[in-house]
């Protein structure tokens, strides 16, 4: 695509008059926005950037090895990389919380406060990237409703806990589709360009109630086995998020000849345009019947799976 190509060009080239030889500092969160940012900043000043990527013990399954792997030293990408293990930290802070909106709050202080240690060690930059995108510059402004409904962490004003001089948005005139384009051209790997939305607190929204180190392990292997049976089926496309979320609820069941008391995991799945409402996606039954039996038999402690038929509103498309 030859306009693409152009603005990648381009805007590589307006990177670099405009950070000269400055320190640039990027929050990088495995997802689209900013992957594509950081590799756009890699390419336009390399070793002037450093990437901090802070694993909070609940990403996807594989999704914080995927990521070294892409920006780590044995990647493709000039740039400084630091991975923070804070698995512990924010599982020790959300130990007993049940409730969803304390469990987003306090994900989203603890994520400032590591990325803030980090900075520390980093010492003054010039610039902080941000991977903001066309429809986030037009959300904030509108106040979206997601926003107002649920607290975005990652959505919101500077943070004014890191020393910088200035803001780089080398995205903020891209739609999304735009930014997967970019991201393409730059060599990023196709499962991270066509990634679906992930929510800033991850799987401690997909676990209803208090979480632990078992039940994320829990809802990352049922999480995997749903994605890898739906991209089979050849239903990744039309659909716009799936997932799986580990309910609160313990019910009876029978394994062999023995009586069990374990976790229901529900199945997500919908189609949208803007992510404001949505459908539930009509999944066909074999698939259905296929991503249990296999849950039931390969994830220990749960014996029960449940498909969420609820469109938004009035569910909304995550389970807190
Ligand atoms: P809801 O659950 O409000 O979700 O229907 C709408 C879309 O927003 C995503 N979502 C988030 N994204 N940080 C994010 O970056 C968050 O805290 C957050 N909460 C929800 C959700 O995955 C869906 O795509």
């Amino acid at each position: 695509d030859w306009k693409m190509d152009s603005f990648v060009e381009t805007s590589v080239k307006a990177l670099r008059e405009k950070i000269g030889s400055g320190k640039v500092l990027c929050a990088l969160s495995g997802g689209v926005d900013s992957s594509v940012a950081a590799a756009m900043l890699s390419k336009a000043v390399g070793k002037q950037l450093t990437c901090v990527f802070v694993d909070h013990g609940l990403l996807r399954k594989n999704e914080m090895e995927e990521v070294c792997e892409v920006f780590g030293p044995n990647g493709q990408f000039e740039l400084n990389f630091v991975c923070v293990n804070a698995r512990q930290r924010f599982y020790d802070k959300l130990a007993g919380v049940e409730e969803p909106e304390k469990k987003r709050k306090i994900i989203g202080e603890e994520f400032i406060r590591v990325f803030e240690e980090e900075a520390k060690k980093i010492g003054a930059v010039d610039f902080l990237a941000q991977g903001t995108i066309y429809p986030d510059v037009v959300e904030s402004g509108l106040g979206g409703e997601s926003t107002v409904i649920k607290s975005h962490h990652n959505v919101g004003g500077l943070p004014d806990y890191v020393d910088f001089k200035e803001i780089v948005e080398p995205l903020r005139d891209l739609f999304k589709d735009e930014t997967r384009q970019a991201g393409r051209e730059l060599g990023l790997p196709e499962y991270l360009v066509s990634r679906q939305p992930f929510p800033g607190p991850g799987l401690a929204i997909r676990i209803i109630g208090a979480v632990t180190p078992e039940k994320v392990k829990m809802v990352q292997e049922a999480d995997a086995i749903w994605r890898e049976e739906i991209a089979k089926a050849g239903l990744d496309k039309s659909i716009s998020q799936y997932y799986a979320a580990l309910t609160n609820m313990r019910s009876v069941g029978v394994m062999g000849d023995e009586r069990t008391y374990d976790y229901a995991v529900a199945l997500r799945a919908v189609t949208t345009t803007d992510f404001m409402t949505a459908e539930a996606a009509e999944i066909p039954w074999s698939v259905l019947q296929t991503v249990t039996s296999r849950i039931v038999n390969e994830v220990k402690h749960i014996n029960r799976v449940l498909y969420d038929c609820t469109g938004k509103p009035p569910a909304t498309i995550e389970f807190e």
